[in-house]
């Protein structure tokens, strides 16, 4: 009789929370907004969807087919149009980053991608943006350069020995190196060594596809993240050992600086040194928390995404001769005038009208994150494209959508960076253009390190262009999206060019 009782308790207990979900779905004032079936109950049409590593092309069917507002769960709307993106990310837009974001840190500790505190995000923000400036970053302008000249190194090592070889992986280890030089004063050794070092690569993919997911249930984040933390080849393992890596770091330029010892290596002082200077005279300021906070901010955000994007603009390269064409004209055409050095500087690439259309159009083709950007509607709710949507709900735009909107960027699915040239003289065209364009975010949380990453593109891509050709072995690039929309592998044949 009570074993009875018992099995009746489940039966009640998922009896009533589908009441519930259905009793929600019909009283919502937001039910009539179009969507995926299950989208209105539940949320793991969208953590399915999210698993696959697809969402991005997606999400863009979604909004050619629902319009320009579709619902992702109950409370999330994916949105497509631009007055919403000036509502929702607009700098002083009042709406926080969602819940999604706390699978983005350990429980109890904050970091900054995944402040939802606005205040602390601007303070934190204010604090060390002198060193992501523009200004500051150009300074390690020599770092960028000793990372390509050893990766061109292994080019010439691969074409001399007439093997393939993954360029998306090679873009990663120039990534990972440059960041490592910026933070810490020191090389990690990906390029020099060719393989992932310490797994450090891994568990920052790791870390992306945990959060990624474990975000879209934010309840279960601190009670999954002890177990899991204990599997070594979880996510949040990943996120424990990125800790211990960034410490080891830390220890090494401590020592460094009480013995005097510099890097065997001229240049600007790293981000590192830079901070631990501020910590030693005013510990309250910069504290031990923001050293390591800012030295895992590094390496996790700047290392991937970076990557992610000098495949997009080497592969859009590649498939478009005469694009690769135009732009070794243009560095030609620099070259013969005076305006060129070997190791392209950083200011001879800002004139080159060409790379920077090249830069922004594979940016538009190929953003590095691929899931919608979300925020909560502040107390009071908001009006967002002819909507109201009340307090609490979650509402974002996935760069990709915007991106390929027909409308905005006519043949969207073809690498065109003349549209960025052509729309120069049409300044209504080019305004809707970049008011559409975010692959760094946009407003009070656009992208920290976009100049570091400006500068790294921006250095390699026209030199690798004029000097190598570069052969795909590959009919497409496949993909993996859990968040960032990941390359599994961009397989080339390489030659040095001929230059006369
Ligand atoms: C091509 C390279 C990069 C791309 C495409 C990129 C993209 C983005 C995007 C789209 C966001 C907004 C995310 C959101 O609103 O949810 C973002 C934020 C952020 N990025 Fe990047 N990123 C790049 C490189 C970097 C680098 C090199 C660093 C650090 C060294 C970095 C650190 C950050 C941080 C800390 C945030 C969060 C800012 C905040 O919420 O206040 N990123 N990035």
């Amino acid at each position: 009789m009570y074993a009875h009782l018992l099995l009746l308790i489940p039966v009640l207990w998922v009896s009533f929370q589908v009441l519930l979900k259905l009793g929600k779905a019909i009283s919502s004032p937001l039910r009539d907004i179009p969507g995926p079936f299950w989208t209105r109950f539940t949320s793991l049409w969208y953590f399915n969807q999210v698993r696959r590593g697809k969402f991005e092309q997606m999400n863009i069917r979604l909004h050619e087919k629902y319009g320009p507002i579709v619902r992702l769960s109950p409370d999330h709307y994916s949105i497509s149009d631009i007055s919403a993106i000036k509502t929702v990310y607009a700098a002083g837009s009042k709406f926080p980053k969602s819940a999604w974001y706390d699978g983005w840190r350990p429980p109890h500790q904050w970091t900054v991608f995944a402040d939802r505190d606005m205040k602390r995000n601007a303070d934190t923000r204010r604090q060390f943006a002198s060193l992501y400036a523009m200004s500051s970053v150009v300074n390690y302008e020599p770092f960028a350069d000793r990372c390509i000249d050893i990766l061109f190194e292994r080019l010439d090592e691969f074409a001399r020995h007439k093997k393939s070889l993954d360029l998306a992986h090679w873009f990663q280890c120039y990534a990972f190196d440059v960041i490592g030089d910026i933070t810490f004063g020191h090389r990690f050794g990906f390029l020099d060594q060719g393989k992932d070092i310490e797994n450090a690569m891994n568990t920052v993919h790791k870390i992306v596809m945990y959060s990624s997911l474990v975000g879209i249930y934010p309840k279960w984040h601190p009670w999954l993240f002890g177990p899991m933390s204990k599997i070594s080849r979880s996510g949040a393992a990943g996120r424990a050992y990125l800790g211990t890596f960034v410490r080891e770091k830390m220890a090494l330029l401590r020592k460094e600086r009480s013995t005097n010892e510099k890097p065997n290596q001229t240049g600007p002082e790293s981000f590192m040194a830079k901070m631990m200077q501020v910590s030693e005279q005013d510990p309250t300021k910069v504290t031990e928390y923001h050293l390591v906070l800012m030295g895992q901010l590094n390496v996790a955000a700047g290392s991937d995404t970076t990557s992610i994007s000098l495949s997009g603009m080497m592969w859009y390269l590649i498939q478009n001769p005469e694009a690769l064409g135009k732009l070794r004209d243009e560095i030609d055409e620099f070259t013969q005038q005076g305006r060129c050095s070997h190791a392209i500087t950083f200011k001879e690439t800002q004139e080159m009208p060409y790379l920077q259309a090249v830069i922004k159009e594979a940016l538009r083709m190929h953003a590095a994150t691929g899931l919608p950007m979300w925020r909560e509607v502040p107390a009071g709710g908001a009006q967002i494209s002819g909507r109201f949507f009340p307090a609490g709900t979650v509402v974002g735009v996935n760069s990709w959508v915007p991106h390929y909107d027909e409308k905005v960027f006519p043949n969207a699915t073809t690498f065109s960076p003349e549209r960025w040239l052509e729309a120069e003289s049409e300044p209504e065209r080019l305004k809707e253009m970049n008011q559409m364009y975010m692959p760094f975010g946009l407003g009070s949380r656009t992208c920290i390190g976009k100049h570091i990453s400006i500068l790294e593109m921006s250095k390699l891509i026209p030199r690798l262009a004029r000097d190598y050709d570069l052969t795909s072995l590959q009919a497409t690039m496949n993909t993996e999206n859990h968040w960032f929309v990941r390359p599994a592998s961009l397989e080339v044949d390489v030659s040095p060019r001929r230059r006369d």
